[in-house]
């Protein structure tokens, strides 16, 4: 049953939301620019199956826009630019108070820019939309945004947007789990986890708190559904709360290579050219000291699994590359871009900068050749 809070219509967004909310609308920025330049796409499908209001306030009283406000507005005005592409937005909430605040906020349609609202489960409406995908949509693009307030994934619903040529975002809302699936009682909730897991409760009671161990689950669940196993794409970034404990992962699954890209450079750029807005250096994740090569002992950073910085991106080529010369620029970066975290789009050069500063590496113009030594 959700509380009183979560059913607000006007609720406070922590810092960890509104980043959540620049990362979604900057990418729809970006990637409705691509769409739209291609000759191939018609138009673009967005759907925010779980919408909330899209007004929110700031923990100083400060009213400010959540996705769907801010995703609408950057698509109207992308639209107008493209007169003959057609974009179809979806917004649904369950409350129909939220709903009815959020329909008061959208900007005009217009003969290319269409909207329509829902107060329905999110489940259902995706079953009704996802029947009609191939037939109705085709050679659209669409974008799926799936994002409920606890780890609650109905993967019926969802697979088949992982099987067409879209994209979907996942809230994977581990905290959750981590806090209550190993308490849980009543059979509802149970069926909760098992269902968004696919895993008997007394398996994930023995998983415990390993969020890494949930995520991977969850991982390899959006490769199966997607029927395209290794071939498709999944980036997933940690969200942290002020007390520096996540509180979500935003997955992005897609079948194109781009949209991947695309999404990790703007999770980067979101959180200032690191992979997440954990802090570092607190009690529990101290700075660390170390030996630097000529003996001295100096202060440094541990590459962590959940905020990675850019010296981590270069560590990945150099440990990979080691000792080998004339490696063609395309093999370096084809080799990192497949990494689920570290980007490459817009980040070259200053990745080629930390290589060359920081691991010795020589540059070509089309190739780069590393050193041997172990750092
Ligand atoms: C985390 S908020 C969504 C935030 C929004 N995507 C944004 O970025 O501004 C979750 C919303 O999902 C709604 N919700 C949760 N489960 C739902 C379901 N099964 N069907 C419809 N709405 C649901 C809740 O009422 C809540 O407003």
């Amino acid at each position: 049953m959700a509380s009183a809070k979560k059913n607000d219509v006007i609720s406070e967004a922590p810092p960890h939301s509104i980043k959540k909310f620049e990362l979604i609308s900057e990418y729809v920025k970006a990637w409705i620019q691509i769409l739209m330049q291609n000759t191939k796409c018609k138009g673009i499908v967005y759907i925010d199956c779980m919408s909330n209001s899209g007004v929110y306030k700031t923990d100083k009283g400060e009213e400010i826009e959540g996705t769907p406000l801010r995703v609408s507005n950057i698509i109207a005005e992308a639209m107008q630019t493209y007169p003959y592409k057609q974009a179809y937005l979806y917004f649904n909430d369950w409350n129909d108070a939220k709903i009815d605040l959020l329909t008061t906020r959208l900007p005009k349609q217009t003969n290319n820019f269409h909207i329509y609202t829902e107060a329905m489960d999110a489940n259902t409406m995706l079953r009704q939309i996802g029947n009609e995908i191939a037939s109705n949509f085709k050679d659209m693009n669409f974008l799926l945004v799936y994002d409920p307030y606890d780890a609650h994934i109905e993967w019926d619903a969802v697979e088949p947007f992982l099987q067409n040529w879209g994209e979907v975002i996942i809230n994977h809302m581990v905290s959750d789990t981590i806090r209550a699936a190993k308490v849980a009682k009543k059979p509802d909730v149970i069926k909760k986890y098992e269902n968004t897991y696919k895993t008997p409760i007394d398996e994930l009671i023995y998983v415990g708190s390993d969020r890494n161990a949930y995520e991977a689950i969850v991982e390899k669940i959006i490769r199966e559904r997607s029927g395209r196993g290794d071939k498709y794409y999944v980036a997933c970034f940690p969200f942290f709360n002020s007390n520096n404990a996540v509180v979500y992962n935003l997955i992005h699954c897609t079948g194109h290579y781009k949209g991947f890209e695309l999404f990790k450079t703007t999770a980067w750029h979101t959180f200032g050219d690191k992979s997440s807005m954990k802090k570092s250096g607190s009690i529990d994740d101290p700075i660390q000291m170390r030996f630097d090569e000529n003996g001295n002992f100096v202060f440094g950073e541990p590459a962590d699994e959940s905020c990675y910085n850019l010296r981590d991106a270069a560590q990945y080529v150099q440990e990979h590359f080691s000792g080998r010369s004339d490696v063609p620029n395309d093999e370096v970066w084809n080799y990192l871009g497949e990494h689920p975290v570290f980007p490459t789009r817009d980040y070259k050069n200053k990745i080629k900068d930390v290589l060359k500063r920081d691991f010795d590496m020589k540059a070509s113009r089309s190739s780069m050749s590393f050193s041997d030594r172990s750092y």
